[in-house]
């Protein structure tokens, strides 16, 4: 130990306190890490590991990146789930004695960087905490790069594990002592525990008033949300032990409950594709990508979010879409304030940045060409007719002092760096003019004396020159020595000549050099104060962003609107949703080659309650569910909707069913989670849900698929005595006898014509059932070879030959009210359990048998039946 050098030593010591993060050591222009550190590091970056004296006999690993690069290598190491703990020199090295200084000033974790380009601009970064041993648990998320801090309780795991999965956060905070790490559901996300300390709701109310500003957090209604107190307190401890700066802008905190919003689970979010393809995860081919035309990052994050919380309250979406009818009424108008947000920069992030004292002048300067704009935003809404964008007018806050106070204070293209002046304008601060003078003045005498001394000396070629050891010098070449003067000093000899300097060139050189050192610390000191002083206004800062947010995803809803032919829907609280000419908004904009078709849809709790969609595959079944899901989605996120006409009853929560995938990350196969899916939907589905039902049961054999699917339909039909609104669409023909029993029911199809023994798909949905699925012709499109083709053909001729020789299919309908023997022996048709029951029947020749005989074969059935049943 005792050979270790002060520097190791050093790094030893602080790793000690971050052994969980890649710790980041400043030596000079670099930023090193040893040991593991530089291992994990360099195979992440790729770049070259070396070593660096050695510890304990053996060398030490080491790698390093240059500092003033080193935030895409941070951002690298935390996409891939790292912690880097930066820690710089904390005093000058020219001041210090022996080893320099240094400490952590951050932490940077997955969800807390805040730089631009270390972040997506167009979604939020969220922190979660969820905290609670037992039911109702607390769940807390918060984005340091904007603010936004809300908090809920939730009871229902699942109900939290789908929240979670909407708000999607880049870490999850949980208390060790709840024991939540393994439990199911949070395994998707980079946990993590927070142990050293315990936490009870006083000691997190406390962290949490004393963050938030305020002596009760009554104000922020979430008093008695113990678990949710606890889980919000444990963000707020969480930042203070990374991020070193006061996160100031956090000075709200949103109280929501699930029920606020219409609920959507993380299946339904994915299935309905609302952020990105189930495929390939892009977000083109996404309905945000679809819908997104607003022009500021803050605006774009907000229309995200109302994508993920679609309202439920009618008033609030009558006052949205209002908002967007206005402006998609009035092109001028909407183009105007358009043209006014594209200049405005990520106000929410900036000021984050600012508060976090993050910010350099650059920041500023976009800040103030961002205020900039506010006037004119303003002047142009005080005309506005529709409520809530004249509230937005009202509550404009265009900060016109902070935007003078930038003005008058900073230059207007300042370097990236803090530390190199160029930051304050002239004018602004007498101390700093006089510096600014004294280095000017200087430099002019200095940049005059060349000539002068080539007059005086009569060397032509004299030169005064700068380099970082000797400073300033006058250079004389080999050829002209004899000319130089006494009172020049020689400070160095070159090959071709010597270097001088003069007592007044000392002087002036000491004067510069002096007052540009002082004038970048005052600039820096000043720079510093600005920022403080502007950091005071971050509430009213991030109130204006939020406004602008909120006219940029308005604005640009109704450029959509416009742009794809969309129309203003009908919302109210019945229960009807009536869709003319519907479209799919994303797939209208990707079919090029045949015209988007729009049909129909008719929905109500009386007879058209439950709609059963047969027809070919490649129909446009799914098509239809999806998108009369994101019609009404779309309607109570206030947008216009893709239909000529729509009228829509509020929907509490849309449940989907679609398509078979596995979920092997959560250990499932595909049939299990189908059921899951399900099992979901009816516990949770009411009268005011509506649900998409896309080919259930199909995971597992004909017949079992078919009951639980035929079961799965009843159950919901009759739920409650009311029902929930269902599309179900499905291969399964049998199921279009539900009508025969169940009177809300009733059948559709997607029309094709057969040609040739081939098929055109019309995508018209029509009234009626079909029987044919078409799927080799489909199979036949895809491209199976012809052989495959041919047999498939001969083996269904078989099949449904074989179909048409039973004794007649069994109604599945009939089987609830009728009496055991019987609900027996069409279970034992249906399943064809009894093989030898069928093949008894086929063998019987009923053209050569007389009536007596029959009759006796028919007792010898029942007397077998009878037997069977015990
Ligand atoms: N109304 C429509 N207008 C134009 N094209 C459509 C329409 N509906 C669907 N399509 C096209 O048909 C494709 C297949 O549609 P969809 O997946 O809905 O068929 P499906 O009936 O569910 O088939 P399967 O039974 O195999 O699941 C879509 O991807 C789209 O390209
Ligand atoms: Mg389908």
């Amino acid at each position: 130990m005792s050979k270790m050098t002060p520097m190791l030593r050093q790094f030893l010591s602080i790793k000690g306190e971050y052994p969980d993060a890649i710790l980041f050591f400043r030596m000079g222009d670099f930023y090193e890490m040893f040991f593991d550190d530089a291992k994990v590091a360099s195979k992440i970056l790729g770049i070259t590991l070396t070593s660096r004296g050695s510890y304990n006999g053996q060398k030490v690993p080491m790698c390093g990146v240059p500092h003033h690069s080193s935030q895409s290598y941070i951002a690298r190491l935390v996409e891939n789930n790292w912690k880097v703990a930066i820690c710089e020199q904390t005093e000058d090295p020219k001041k210090s004695k022996g080893i320099v200084k240094r400490d952590v000033v951050r932490v940077v974790t997955p969800g807390s960087v805040t730089e631009d380009g270390g972040v997506d601009s167009r979604s939020n970064l969220y922190i979660a905490a969820v905290a609670g041993k037992t039911e109702p648990r607390g769940l807390a998320h918060l984005d340091l790069s904007t603010g936004a801090f809300r908090v809920t309780e939730i009871t229902d795991w699942d109900e939290l594990i789908d929240e979670l999965g909407r708000i999607d956060p880049a870490e999850v905070l949980v208390l060790e002592r709840d024991d939540l790490a393994e439990h199911k559901g949070l395994s998707a996300y980079r946990l993590e525990v927070l142990g050293r300390e315990l936490f009870d709701e006083g000691r997190a109310g406390l962290l949490l008033k004393e963050q938030l500003g305020v002596r009760s957090l009554a104000g922020f209604g979430c008093e008695g949300m113990d678990q949710g107190i606890i889980a919000a307190g444990a963000i707020v401890h969480y930042l203070k032990e990374t991020q070193k700066g006061n996160p100031d802008h956090i000075k709200e905190l949103v109280t929501y409950q699930l029920g606020d919003f219409m609920f959507l689970d993380e299946s339904t979010s994915r299935n309905l594709e609302l952020f990105k393809t189930m495929r390939r995860g892009s977000v083109k081919g996404s309905l945000f990508h679809v819908l997104d035309r607003t022009v500021t990052p803050m605006g774009s994050r907000l229309l995200k979010r109302w994508i993920g919380y679609p309202l439920l309250e009618l008033n609030e979406i009558q006052r949205r879409l209002a908002a967007v009818k206005s402006f998609r009424g009035d092109e001028i108008f909407r183009e105007d304030i358009r043209q006014g947000l594209e200049g405005i920069f990520d106000l929410e992030r900036l000021n984050a940045r600012i508060s976090l004292g993050r910010a350099n002048a650059r920041d500023l300067v976009a800040l103030n060409a961002s205020i900039l704009k506010l006037p004119a935003i303003r002047k142009r809404l005080a005309s506005a007719t529709s409520s809530l964008l004249t509230e937005i007018s009202m509550k404009l806050d265009t900060l016109q002092d902070v935007a003078q106070l930038v003005e008058k204070a900073i230059c207007e293209e300042p370097p990236v760096s803090l530390k190199e002046g160029g930051l304050i304008k002239e004018g602004y601060n007498e101390e700093l003019d006089r510096l600014i003078s004294v280095t000017r003045d200087g430099k002019a005498w200095i940049a005059e004396l060349a000539s002068s001394e080539r007059k005086r000396t009569g060397i032509s070629n004299l030169k005064v020159g700068y380099n970082r050891v000797f400073g300033y010098y006058i250079e004389v070449s080999k050829a002209n020595l004899h000319l130089a003067p006494p009172d020049y000093i020689r400070k160095q000899t070159l090959v071709n000549g010597e270097r001088f300097i003069t007592e007044a060139l000392k002087e002036y050189e000491e004067m510069v050099l002096g007052a540009e050192e002082k004038r970048v610390e005052l600039e820096y000191e000043i720079f510093g104060q600005i920022r403080e002083r502007i950091a005071r206004e971050n509430q009213r800062i991030k109130q204006t962003a939020g406004l602008i947010a909120e006219l940029d995803a308005l604005a640009g809803l109704a450029q959509t609107a416009q742009l794809n032919n969309y129309t203003c829907p009908e919302v109210h609280n019945d229960e009807v949703i009536d869709i003319v000419d519907g479209r799919h908004p994303v797939i209208e904009q990707t079919v090029k080659e045949e015209d988007f078709v729009p049909n129909d849809i008719h929905l109500d709790d009386k007879e058209h309650q439950f709609l059963i969609i047969t027809g070919p595959n490649m129909a446009g079944k799914s098509t239809i569910l999806r998108q009369t899901a994101l019609t009404v989605l779309m309607a109570q996120m206030g947008s216009f909707i893709p239909a000529s006409k729509g009228n829509i009853g509020i929907v509490d929560r849309v449940f989907t069913r679609v398509g078979a995938s596995d979920d092997l990350a959560r250990g499932q196969s595909t049939f299990m989670v189908e059921m899951n899916e399900t099992a979901n939907i009816l516990r949770h589905a009411t009268s005011k849900s509506l649900v998409l039902l896309d080919e259930i049961g199909r995971g597992t054999s004909t017949y079992d698929g078919l009951s639980i699917a035929w079961a799965v339909a009843e159950f919901l039909h009759d739920r409650a005595d009311k029902g929930v609104r269902t599309l179900f669409a499905t291969h399964y023909h049998e199921l279009t006898d539900l009508i025969a029993t169940k009177q809300r029911v009733k059948n559709f199809n997607i029309a094709v014509k057969e040609w040739n023994d081939q098929i055109i798909f019309l995508r018209k949905l029509v009234p009626g059932a079909t029987s044919r699925s078409y799927g080799i012709q489909v199979a036949q499109i895809a491209g199976l070879p012809r052989e495959v083709i041919e047999r498939a053909r001969e083996i269904l001729d078989n099949l449904e030959g074989e179909e048409l020789d039973e004794v007649g299919r069994p109604r599945l309908a009939r089987s609830q009210d009728n009496d055991d023997e019987e609900t027996r022996l069409q279970l034992n048709l249906f399943g064809l359990q009894d093989q030898r029951l069928q093949k008894w029947i086929r063998k019987l020749d009923i053209s050569s048998m007389t009536p007596l005989e029959a009759l006796l074969e028919l007792n010898k059935m029942k007397t077998y039946l009878d037997e069977q049943k015990k």
